[in-house]
């Protein structure tokens, strides 16, 4: 697989030269329609390291981020006045649409009532069942954001198991969780390239196989020193690589056999259904992680255990030291996630819900590969439900090496800007796009036709 080719000058199959005249124009357009945003953002944000709030906002390809006016359902708008169909959902914060009603009343019910006590309110009574019912593990926690509670979770394993070693796939993305930064480079284990300030060699605790390759998963896992693997149950992170027929089943047979814990982290694969891909697929996690919408884009986060691992840590907790146990932020847990975590699962996350974003993802899935069809691109798009992606490289793709080799950045920065100029967001970082309960047909046609506009540019 070779998304890039030299020799030719092309990349993803477009020319290079067409690639930049096409990033020249759509940067003209997208300023031209922004002028007040330009002015306020144009030159960066007055007080904020490197002109903002959060250094990925200068990830978007676009030349200046995007000034927010307000959002709505799956509609974004900007101060000057631009609509966007927003397929990028806040990276999945917002997958559940932008202020669903039952949240955004939760919310409001809440802010008169106190928005941090350290102390349980009646909304928390509900949400543990909901997740037992919900997800099948017995025992729930919650923290505020998705890295924080793998975080814990793997501590929890560690614990347990009392093994150091966790073991990760190539092309993984877990939050910012420092043992999970590594990588394979050239087949070999190495730490993520472009961290800042990390000076430990995080692979002296951390093993990495690629995803799929279950003969050296087998390997890994044989010494038996690994505690937990983490993954996803599907890589998102890295364009999107799917598991392969009896991937997952080998990898509960292998962590099963080596004493090792699996933690499946479904932030992204919640997209799958309600359940998450776990339960659509029947997954037997002993961990496990959501975080992003699962309080419809309040700040929160839940990780859960099994029967036998909560049995093993409460006796490990019996046996240890007494002390910090190194889990836990003061803000998690506060009875504004209790709020809108509650109004979420019940009456946001429902399979009504799934069943709209579903049948709309299949749509754009059969539309998208019919305009890459129509242009013989040498593209594929990949879904797991309601989250898509095109990929600018044939596919599918096997494991995270493939993946890492398939991203075309400077191609997909001018189609993502070309696509804001004809209506519509994707995010930025590779090509996702999330169907919400609020996206309507008309969006997902809307954005089907501007790809096929996009497209026929690249290749006229
Ligand atoms: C699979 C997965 N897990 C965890 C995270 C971390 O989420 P957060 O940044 O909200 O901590 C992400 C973020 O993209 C993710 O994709």
């Amino acid at each position: 697989m070779q998304a890039s080719d030299s020799t030719t000058r092309s990349i993803g199959g477009i020319d290079v030269a067409r690639i930049a005249e096409l990033r020249e124009t759509e940067a003209r357009t997208f300023r031209k329609a922004r002028p007040k945003s330009e002015a306020k953002v144009g030159n960066g944000m007055a007080g904020f390291l490197g002109g903002v709030p959060m250094h990925w906002m200068t990830d978007w390809p676009t030349p200046f981020p995007i000034l927010v006016d307000g959002a709505k359902g799956a509609t974004i708008t900007d101060i000057d006045g631009n609509r966007l169909d927003d397929f990028c959902l806040g990276d999945t914060g917002s997958m559940l649409g932008h202020s669903p009603a039952p949240v955004a009343r939760a919310i409001r019910r809440q802010a008169a009532r106190g928005l941090t006590y350290m102390l349980p309110s009646e909304d928390a009574l509900a949400i543990g069942p909901l997740l037992q019912q919900r997800f099948g593990l017995p025992y729930w926690q919650i923290a505020t954001t998705a890295t924080d509670a793998n975080r814990f979770a793997l501590r929890v394993a560690r614990a347990v198991t009392g093994r150091e070693k966790i073991l990760v796939f190539n092309g993984c993305y877990h939050g910012s969780v420092d043992e999970t930064m590594v990588r394979l480079i050239d087949g070999k284990p190495v730490n993520r390239p472009g961290l800042a300030g990390e000076f430990r060699d995080l692979t002296r605790a951390t093993r990495i196989v690629e995803f799929n390759d279950i003969a050296a998963l087998e390997a890994a896992l044989g010494e038996r020193d690994v505690a937990c693997v983490i993954t996803e149950p599907v890589l998102t992170n890295s364009c999107m690589v799917l598991p392969e027929p009896g991937f997952h089943d080998a990898l509960r047979r292998l962590t099963r056999a080596a004493g090792t814990l699996l933690l499946i982290d479904e932030t992204h694969t919640i997209s799958t259904g309600p359940g998450g891909y776990t339960r659509k697929y029947g997954l037997e996690p002993d961990l496990f992680v959501l975080g992003k919408p699962v309080a419809g884009g309040v700040p929160a986060s839940i990780w859960g255990m099994s029967e036998e691992v909560a049995a093993r840590y409460g006796a490990y907790n019996r046996t240890k030291e007494p002390g910090y146990s190194g889990m836990g932020t003061t803000l998690s847990a506060n009875p504004l996630q209790f709020a809108a975590m509650h109004a979420t699962l019940e009456e946001v996350m429902t399979e009504e819900a799934y069943a709209h974003m579903d049948r709309l993802a299949r749509r754009l899935d059969a539309g998208l590969t019919a305009v890459i069809d129509r242009y013989k691109l040498p593209w594929h798009v990949a879904r797991v439900g309601a989250r898509v992606e095109f990929i600018c490289a044939p596919g599918p793709l096997k494991n995270g090496g493939e993946a890492e080799k398939a991203h075309t950045p400077e191609l997909e920065a001018a189609i993502h800007v070309a696509l804001v100029n004809r209506g519509v967001l994707i995010a930025p970082f590779h090509n996702m796009m999330l169907i919400s309960p609020a996206t309507t047909a008309a969006q997902v046609s809307r954005l089907i036709t501007a790809f096929g506009a996009v497209a026929a540019r690249l290749t006229a």
